[in-house]
């Protein structure tokens, strides 16, 4: 059994007008799917609505269990506590947490009714297998209730600096909460670092055995389903609509990201207008393209960030006009269909993935899983959990824009047999690295573990 905080769930109308659930083929959903098929697997999050039905949908094999949360609790408990002390706390990038009791107590209450609700549908001696920090107190409360089961958690985000966690008034609790866990993983071996050097700070009487089994277990995506889907005759006819309306200039920049404080998307389109500033490209033989999915918009600091975007974007399209009148930044501020996605990757010369802090950042790997004839340069910061992985990619550490400028000029002259030597080890390195992988040995961990 699967617990995320939102289900693989999006609502779409009918000819009819009737809302109809559809299974939104995400990664996880993927790489999940064959550990789920069988009897009693189910699914159980939150389906993103307020006070939804709590009704089992069966959709493609899956049985999803939606827990109903009420406007106040997914106020304090996803827009409060996870997203806006728990998010910034994990990320430390200089966001401050915010906190105030009440986000804790409805933390508190969401983790015990998502608790419940795997422990009413859970098989005996089942598999609990838990995602991310807006649910760090399920395995303790299921623990409880259900001493039969196997418990597993993945933190998808980072874990920094132990000192600086530790420092949140309710650490402990969160860290005991997993520690009910069979098996806790992280992206990064220097998570699982953090982790343990976190665990002993706040209670330094712990032995070494009594913790739960913590590793890293780098997450991927469904590598071989992105590459086909990226060569599909659709998505080709897309990306070459696109660079038409572009003006088929010399240069497409691409960034892809949920609007994020997190994803230095500021940096790079600042890193971007010195690069236009420098003479190297200019608004007619290059294009920043980026897409930015809109998200926690009822969070005050997104809102913030929204405006630092739309302010930079305006101010370097109009000191940077082209002579055909396309802006030098084209922003598509909106969730685009799957077919769009894959064709801006298809479409695009330089990637730019300048995350100031990132668990792992699939983008950069969707990029690469997307291009056939290896082409295109891939930019990554080190702050990406990615990085470790793709070597190949130009390196950077983006909190210094004019190092993301000097990194996209070493694109724009990189030898073509250079770009094909790294996307092809970058291409291969995905290619066996999937989200298969990373759910058979996170999975596997927790058989033994339990076991044990
Ligand atoms: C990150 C988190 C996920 C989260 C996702 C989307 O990837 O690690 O847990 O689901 O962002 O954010 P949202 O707030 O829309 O669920």
């Amino acid at each position: 059994m699967v617990v995320s905080n939102r289900l693989p769930i999006a609502y779409r109308e009918d000819s009819t007008g009737a809302t109809i659930p559809l299974l939104s083929p995400g990664g996880l959903v993927a790489a999940l799917a064959p550990a789920l098929a069988g009897s009693g697997a189910a699914w159980v999050g939150w389906d993103g609505t307020f006070s939804g039905s709590e009704e089992p949908l069966d959709l493609e094999g899956f049985s999803l269990q939606p827990v109903s949360l009420t406007q106040a609790q997914i106020t304090n408990h996803y827009e409060g506590l996870s997203n806006s002390t728990l998010w910034p706390l994990f990320h430390n990038v200089g966001v401050n947490p915010e906190y105030s009791e009440a986000w804790w107590a409805d933390y508190l209450q969401v983790n015990r009714l998502f608790a419940q609700r795997v422990c009413n549908v859970v098989a005996e001696d089942g598999t609990v297998f838990v995602q991310d920090y807006q649910l760090m107190l399920v395995p303790e409360f299921v623990r409880s209730l259900r001493p039969d089961v196997a418990i597993g958690y993945f933190h998808h985000i980072p874990f920094p600096d132990a000192t600086h966690v530790a420092g949140f008034e309710h650490a402990a609790e969160l860290l005991e909460g997993l520690g009910a866990c069979d098996v806790v993983g992280f992206q990064r071996q220097s998570d699982v670092d953090h982790f343990r050097a976190c665990l002993q700070e706040l209670n330094p009487s712990v032995e070494g055995t009594s913790l739960p089994h913590s590793a890293a277990y780098p997450i991927s995506i469904d590598s071989a389903a992105v590459s086909t889907a990226a060569s599909q005759p659709m998505v080709l006819a897309k990306a070459q609509e696109y660079a038409t309306s572009w003006g088929n200039p010399e240069w497409v920049f691409l960034g892809v990201d949920r609007l994020d404080y997190t994803k230095g998307i500021t940096q790079r389109l600042l890193a971007f207008e010195e690069l236009l500033a420098s003479g190297a490209v200019s608004a007619d033989t290059a294009v920043f393209v980026q897409a930015g999915s809109p998200s926690r918009e009822n969070v005050a600091r997104y809102q913030q960030l929204s405006a630092e975007i739309d302010a930079i974007i305006e101010r370097v399209n109009t000191t940077f006009p082209s002579v055909t009148g396309r802006p030098a930044v084209v922003y598509l501020r909106e969730n685009l269909p799957r077919t769009d996605m894959l064709a801006l990757f298809v479409v695009a010369d330089v990637m730019v993935v300048s995350s100031l802090a990132d668990g792992m950042n699939l983008v950069a790997k969707e990029f690469v899983a997307a291009r056939h004839n290896d082409t295109g340069v891939l930019i990554l910061s080190t702050h990406a959990g990615a990085a470790e992985q793709m070597p190949e990619a130009l390196l950077v550490d983006s909190f210094v824009v004019s190092d993301i400028t000097k990194v996209m000029q070493e694109a724009l002259i990189m030898e073509k047999g250079e770009t094909a030597r790294r996307m092809k080890q970058l291409r291969a390195d995905v290619a066996i690295h999937d989200v298969a992988e990373w759910a058979t040995t996170i999975l596997g961990d927790l058989s033994q573990a339990r076991k044990a």
